[in-house]
């Protein structure tokens, strides 16, 4: 079976999916994306993925493509042609095609583009695998909260984790703290204890899967804070992990040349880990 890609109102096969060279995204990188996991069929916290999306577009003063419903109906019908029952969707919105200059264009209409493809997930959380991160200066801009397609410092800073054979770059603000991963957010288990995860601001992005991993590990009776920690703390940590949409909860077992804790994955990231599949399974979070 081919894939299907929807661009811009049509459902068109992946491999002949194409937008305009004057698009605002490819010019300028003028939009934003989202990525959903997709479980059972289902969208995995569809709603705050779509508030997130409505955000970054006003931020931007970019429309909706369209209304929340039938953005929905879109991602659905997407993942359904493509007969997706684990994986994921992706959806980018851009201001549009115009010709090329700096001020918003008049009249123009967001282009709106959504691909969905199949991924097994992994089921058993004590199968796990830790991994390395490398740090490394963040030079990202001032509004890391918008889910802006302007990735280009992360692009980097996952190219500097693979050539230090790492898996993720922890990105490291001008004060010391560490912002977030190239792709992820990034946690620790204290000395205490406690999860400790930096607060949302502009200088990260606001990930979906850490507020429900804030919701669940709490539920769960586990100390949350939302501070800023180093390098050194992630160095002396019981354990660290990252969250994302597509990493669910992966430990980081080594920072730099620091291995962290035993080396292996500790017991509350897999705890978590396990926690979280159950509540993808659940479709808990689903918006349809
Ligand atoms: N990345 N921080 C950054 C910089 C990210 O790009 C992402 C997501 C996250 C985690 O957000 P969420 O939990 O909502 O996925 C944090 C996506 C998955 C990507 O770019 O592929």
């Amino acid at each position: 079976m081919s894939r299907l890609a929807y661009v811009n109102g049509r459902y068109v096969p992946h491999s002949a999916a194409r937008v305009h060279i004057e698009d605002r995204g490819y010019q300028f990188a003028d939009g934003v994306y989202e990525v959903v996991a997709v479980a059972g069929g289902a969208l995995v916290d569809g709603g705050p993925h779509l508030d997130r999306l409505e955000r970054s577009l006003g931020e931007l003063k970019i429309d909706m493509p369209m209304a929340r419903r039938p953005l929905e109906i879109v991602m659905n019908e997407t993942i359904r042609r493509n007969r997706v029952r684990d994986g994921m969707v992706y959806l980018q919105v851009t201001r549009g095609v115009a010709p090329r200059n700096h001020p918003f264009p008049t009249g123009t209409r967001p282009a709106l583009v959504v691909t969905a493809k199949r991924v097994t997930f992994m089921t058993d959380p004590e199968t796990v695998k830790g991994a390395k991160a490398v740090s490394i200066r963040d030079i990202r801009w001032g509004r890391c909260d918008i889910k802006s397609i302007a990735l280009l410092p992360n692009v980097l800073a996952k190219q500097h984790a693979l050539s230090e054979d790492a898996y993720e770059t922890f990105m490291v603000d001008d004060e010391g703290y560490v912002t977030e991963g190239s792709s992820t957010n990034a946690w620790i288990m204290d000395r205490d204890g406690r999860l400790v995860t930096r607060p949302t601001s502009n200088a990260i992005l606001g990930g979906i899967t850490r507020q429900t991993l804030i919701r669940l590990a709490r539920e769960d009776g586990i100390e949350v804070v939302e501070r800023r920690f180093t390098i050194d703390e992630v160095k002396a940590a019981r354990e660290a992990f990252i969250s994302s949409t597509t990493n669910f909860v992966k430990p980081i077992t080594q920072i730099d040349d620091k291995v962290i804790g035993n080396g292996e994955p500790g017991e509350t990231s897999r705890r978590l880990l396990g926690r979280y599949l159950a509540y993808m399974r659940d479709g808990a979070g689903a918006c349809t």
